[in-house]
């Protein structure tokens, strides 16, 4: 502990260096020009940090995502159930009643669209949402089989996540079904589109509002793991059903960041490697 009092920001590559010396365990991984990260192995979360320079924050970062939700590491919204109270947060999704596309990425599929979020009074646009398979947040400890996250950008550049967790169960929310409409083919590839059905926020937009939302300050759950996220994690889950749930998953596969430390905890893989430097 007394060690880290004296991490300066120029010892850092060192340390990182030190650190990955030691964890035989990890393969040796030249850092690449473009490099491309997933989900294992030497690509993996737990080597992101190594990937690039500018990844250091998915190492080092103090506020990275995605936590284990609990009622005393995040604020509730809304604080009482006035309609004033409520009025203060927003969420809406533009309608796409001719379909759009969703797009497979290799590490999400992903779909472009517009969108508004209010919170208090900032107001950010919808840049696009996308899914992890399984959730990326837990609540309480408990995981869920599938999270959305719809990404929005405010004037300042800064940026807010809207995370919603789904649940499996007998039938989906239309607006999910009719996403991954066309999906359900394995020469859907990264790379590949598939054209979605008509697509109606109506539904989510009351489901999200009429939720708790548990916020706090966060990070980008894939590299470059930037902080000064502004996270609004929905408290209860969305209903996929159970055909949609198995054609996402066929086609996603697994791209979960894990659960990393408390908000203003030191991070798991800082920890880690200091364990290991004190043997
Ligand atoms: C939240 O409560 C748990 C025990 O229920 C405790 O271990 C943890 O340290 C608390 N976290 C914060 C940020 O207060
Ligand atoms: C809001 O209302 C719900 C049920 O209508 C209740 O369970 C909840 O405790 C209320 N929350 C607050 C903060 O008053
Ligand atoms: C979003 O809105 C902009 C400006 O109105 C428009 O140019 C763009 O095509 C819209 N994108 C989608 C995906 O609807
Ligand atoms: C929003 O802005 C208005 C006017 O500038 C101000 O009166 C109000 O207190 C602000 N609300 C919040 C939640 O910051
Ligand atoms: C399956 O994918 C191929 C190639 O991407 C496409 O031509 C075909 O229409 C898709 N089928 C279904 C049912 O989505
Ligand atoms: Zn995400």
């Amino acid at each position: 502990m007394k060690f880290m009092l004296l991490l300066l920001p120029s010892m850092i590559p060192v340390i990182t260096a030190m650190c990955d010396h030691r964890t035989s365990h990890f393969k040796k991984r030249a850092i690449v020009a473009a490099p491309e990260f997933g989900y294992h192995g030497d690509n993996g979360p737990l080597v992101w940090h190594r990937l690039s320079e500018v990844n250091t924050a998915c190492a080092l970062g103090r506020h990275q995502s995605p936590i284990d939700i609990k009622t005393n590491n995040t604020i509730v919204r809304p604080t009482s159930n006035s309609s004033a109270d409520r009025r203060t947060w927003s969420f809406s999704v533009e309608r796409y009643p001719q379909g759009t596309e969703l797009k497979n990425l290799g590490t999400t599929l992903e779909v472009v669209a517009n969108g508004t979020l209010i919170d208090r009074n900032k107001t950010y646009s919808l840049l696009q949402f996308h899914f992890h398979t399984p959730s990326e947040h837990r609540i309480n400890d408990e995981y869920y089989p599938l999270e959305v996250h719809f990404v929005f950008e405010a004037p300042d550049q800064s940026l807010a996540v809207v995370g919603v967790p789904m649940e499996i169960s007998a039938e989906s929310d239309p607006w999910i079904s009719n996403c991954f409409k066309n999906v359900g083919n394995s020469t859907m590839g990264a790379g590949d589109a598939s054209h979605t059905g008509p697509l109606d926020f109506t539904g989510l937009k009351a489901f999200v509002e009429r939720s708790k939302i548990h916020q706090y300050s966060g990070s980008l759950t894939t590299p470059p793991c930037s902080e000064g996220v502004a996270w609004n994690v929905v408290g209860r889950p969305l209903n996929i059903d159970v055909a949609t749930y198995r054609k996402v998953k066929k086609v996603m596969g697994y791209n979960a960041r894990y659960t990393q430390s408390d908000p203003g905890e030191v991070n798991d893989l800082e920890s880690s490697c200091m364990a290991s430097m004190h043997h």
